[in-house]
């Protein structure tokens, strides 16, 4: 019998300090319901005390969730403690995280605080989180920089207090695979109550090791990986939920350890957090990047063709990759496109269906075969979307080898048509100076990128977006068969988003 590993998931609290991966809050509980619907044990749905954009996602994913685990963010202060539970008390399963740094660095300059002030500070927070739930999971900040002897006592302190989880975070991404085993086999084997308490992992991975350290660390036996889908997170991300999980069962003949994921929802969750964050994933990422499962090499396509195990160690279909499906045409109706949403995972209210099957039938007519990529792009745009200050009502562009580049753009603001024009040095330039004399902003475009949806000359163009204003980065995504449009849509995402990071300051930024 294999033992379970429990997969925390931090996509919607660590993986949201992405830069630019701001979501709204009907962003998040789409996401909440999928990473359900993926199996993770655990969700972070948010750090509630950041912001009341925080504690409302919080409170609504909470609400909404029947299996997965609820857990918010919390300082190890009673005011925290007390505004994390506010938006989980009602979860099926509500979990406080709470956390205090422990290295000797945190203490002495951000904390200034002293070991023992520590040890109590710990011992109140877990007691007054104890007080409030069962379920208490305590982090260690820092922890794989901290004091090994130190670390006993502060995680003894926490379960003595109550906390049922331990958490270990090489917070700084610092940590060597044999050196953080080393660490946790330690404090496994010299924090005294440790059997009463599951020992969790959180990985950073600015070395490019999050992978490789939270495996080492479940192999010498930690319980509980602490991770993001696409492995996204602050400065370089967080452990890669699918690389550990697709580790752990491909090399299960060498750690006889398992997960509760369907693997078969990696895939769709991964495109929903690209989709979502406007992050797109690295073609040679592992496991989701679009190269994974391609050989080019003719030595590699011949093997393939002759028995797909001799150069691949995972099936495609494993991880819900599924060659681009022709799902629906100009003539399917509406009940065909919502039965085939709900088998992609979206359940849509009436008004949401109508929406996105006037944009399903405008796309169907520019473009014969509408895939799975389509319609959640579609979702993504139409639906998810819903408190924009800014959309796209008309645009026409005008350029060639003789003209000078002009685009015609009507914008809705706050739901008042306004329409102007303008030139540039091409039709996207064009384009995009017109959007900014309109929205009156002024950001800085640091990077765009265009990719095409799925294959084939009538492909949705995908454009992604990286923006700057006054310091907040904002990232935007668009799609269309016209990558013109795609551009403008992306550019137009990219200044909702920036709004609304303006109207959500970042107080974990400082916090954390
Ligand atoms: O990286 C870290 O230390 C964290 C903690 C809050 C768990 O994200
Ligand atoms: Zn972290």
């Amino acid at each position: 019998m294999t033992e379970l590993v429990k997969i925390f998931d931090t996509t919607l609290r660590d993986g949201e300090q992405s830069p630019g991966a701001s979501m709204n809050t009907a962003e998040k509980l789409r996401l909440a319901i999928q990473l359900e619907k993926l199996g993770v044990d655990i969700i972070e749905a948010g750090f509630p005390a950041a912001s009341e954009g925080d504690f409302d996602a919080v409170s609504q994913i909470a609400g909404r969730l029947k299996v997965t685990e609820v857990a918010g963010l919390a300082r190890a202060d009673k005011a925290d403690i007390d505004c994390a539970w506010g938006a989980i008390k009602d979860a099926a399963k509500p979990r406080i995280h709470t956390f205090l740094a422990t290295s000797d660095i945190h203490l002495e300059y951000k904390l200034r605080m002293n070991r023992d002030q520590v040890l109590a500070q710990v011992k109140d927070a877990v007691t007054y989180a104890k007080s409030l739930t069962d379920n208490v999971e305590f982090s260690a900040e820092d922890g794989s920089r901290s004091d090994r002897d130190f670390l006993c006592k502060v995680f003894e302190a926490a379960i003595a207090a109550g906390a049922t989880t331990v958490n270990l975070p090489d917070t700084v991404g610092y940590a060597i695979p044999n050196e953080f085993a080393d660490l946790v086999q330690y404090v496994m084997q010299h924090t005294p109550n440790i059997h009463k308490a599951i020992v969790s992992i959180h990985c950073h991975n600015d070395l490019g090791l999050a992978t490789a350290n939270t495996l080492a660390a479940l192999a010498v036996g930690a319980r509980q990986a602490e991770v993001t889908v696409n492995g996204i997170g602050e400065r370089a991300g967080n452990t890669s939920l699918e690389e550990v999980v697709m580790a752990l069962r491909t090399r299960n003949n060498y750690m006889p350890l398992h997960t509760n994921i369907k693997t078969e929802h990696i895939y769709p969750t991964s495109r929903l957090v690209s989709m979502i964050t406007g992050i797109m994933v690295q073609p040679n990422k592992a496991i989701v990047g679009a190269n994974a499962f391609s050989h080019e090499a003719g030595i590699h396509q011949d093997g393939v063709l002759k028995n797909p195990m001799t150069y691949e160690i995972m099936k495609p279909e494993t991880i819900g990759l599924n060659a681009n499906k022709l799902v629906l045409g100009k003539h399917s109706g509406r009940h065909a496109l919502r039965e085939h949403l709900k088998d992609l995972g979206y359940d849509l209210s009436d008004e949401e269906l109508r929406l996105v099957f006037d944009k399903f039938k405008a796309l169907a007519d520019k473009k014969k075969h509408v895939v799975d990529e389509d319609l959640e792009a579609i979702v993504t745009e139409g639906v998810l979307r819903t408190t924009e200050t800014f959309s796209l009502e008309y645009l026409h562009v005008s350029a060639g080898t003789t003209v000078m580049p002009m685009a015609s753009v009507q914008l809705s603001i706050n739901g008042r048509s306004i329409k102007g024009a303008g030139y540039g040095n091409g039709p996207i330039d064009a384009a995009y100076n017109t959007i900014a004399k309109l929205t009156h902003t002024e950001s800085e475009l640091l990077r765009f990128t265009v990719s095409a949806l799925t294959g084939g000359t009538d492909a949705q163009g995908e454009v992604t977006v990286r923006l700057k204003e006054n310091g907040l980065v904002a990232l935007g995504r668009g799609s269309d068969p016209d990558i013109i449009t795609a551009s403008a849509l992306a550019y137009i995402n990219g200044l909702n988003r920036m709004e609304y990071l303006k109207s959500h300051p970042i107080e974990r930024a400082q916090s954390l």
